[in-house]
């Protein structure tokens, strides 16, 4: 049998789609042939990504890239904003979602243990983990996506979760939490696969920024010096452990990661 191409076609949301590795996604799956709709939490901002995406692939026809704003700090209106994502990136649920990838994540400004303060701590939980747990929500309604072990959502936490370097106490669970998520939702919403990408440093917009206010120590950690590798990660292979979640339609309840074996230094 030739090897098939899983996304040619399918449908992905990708939230987090307008910036860093969910951008890296968005193009990724767009490579694939697939039907591609990214959220980001302002719609100038998602216009712009989406016409980027365009120029990409000149070829696909404009129906292939979509996308719709969706704050997701918003945690009052949580419930109701996803559920209006999910019927605009389905047309009112009459075109189910094959996958949905959740890379959205604010900037963060990291509580210390001298600093920190019950609101700073909590607030991390929200983009991040929250939302995942809404998501599932309204999956589990199967208004949006088909039970079947062809669809999938993976969302996303980090090294640091793993192995934290210094000052991540409070940053670490941040990530640690959604894969506690993940595991549990493969239970619940089997056989719909729900897996977790741990990314080491990838070249990112945010990552950028976070090396822009580091130690010039902390910024070679993060760069080689801290992984087997000696490079950062690229979006480009970052999205493809995303592609592994999507297209192995036997892998779920995993977390994957994709950090250069900075576990092992
Ligand atoms: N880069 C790394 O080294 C690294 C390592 C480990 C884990 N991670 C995690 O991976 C995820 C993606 O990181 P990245 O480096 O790709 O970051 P990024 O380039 O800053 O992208 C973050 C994405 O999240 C979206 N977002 C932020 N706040 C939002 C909100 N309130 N509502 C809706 N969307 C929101 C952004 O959309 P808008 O800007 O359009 O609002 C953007 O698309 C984050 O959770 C990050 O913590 C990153
Ligand atoms: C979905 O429903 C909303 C509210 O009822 C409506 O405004 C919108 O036009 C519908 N969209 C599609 C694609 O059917
Ligand atoms: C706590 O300290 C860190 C590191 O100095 C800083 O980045 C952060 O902004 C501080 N947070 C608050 C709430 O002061
Ligand atoms: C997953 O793996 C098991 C064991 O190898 C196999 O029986 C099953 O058919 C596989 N499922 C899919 C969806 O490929």
């Amino acid at each position: 049998m030739a090897h098939p191409n899983r996304l040619l076609n399918a449908r992905i949301l990708a939230l987090g789609g307008t910036s860093g590795i969910g951008f890296g996604i968005a193009s990724f799956a767009l490579s694939q042939g697939a039907r591609v709709i990214i959220s980001g939490s302002k719609q100038p901002k998602v216009d712009d990504k989406v016409r980027e995406l365009q120029s990409l692939y000149p070829n696909l026809p404009t129906e292939s890239i979509s996308g719709y704003a969706c704050d997701l700090s918003d945690i009052e209106n949580m419930e109701k904003n996803v559920k209006e994502l999910l019927d605009k990136a389905t047309d009112n649920g009459t075109k189910n979602l094959d996958h949905i990838t959740h890379t959205a994540g604010d900037m963060f400004a990291l509580p210390t243990l001298a600093n920190l303060t019950v609101s700073s701590v909590l607030a991390g939980f929200n983009v991040r983990f929250l939302t995942g747990a809404i998501l599932a929500k309204h999956i589990a309604t199967g208004n949006y996506m088909d039970f079947s072990a062809k669809s999938s959502l993976t969302l996303t936490s980090g090294t640091n979760s793993h192995k934290p370097a210094p000052g991540w106490s409070i940053g670490s669970p941040w990530g640690t939490v959604v894969e506690g998520l993940v595991r549990g939702l493969a239970v619940d919403l089997k056989p719909i696969r729900v897996n977790c990408v741990a990314p080491g440093a990838i070249d990112t917009p945010m990552l950028q920024s976070f090396l822009r206010k580091a130690s010039e120590e902390d910024a070679k950690r993060f760069r080689g010096e801290g992984n087997l590798v000696g490079d950062y990660g690229s979006v480009v292979d970052c999205a493809e452990a995303f592609g592994w979640s999507m297209r192995d339609r036997n892998v779920t309840g995993v977390t994957i990661r994709t950090d250069g074996g900075r576990i092992l230094v």
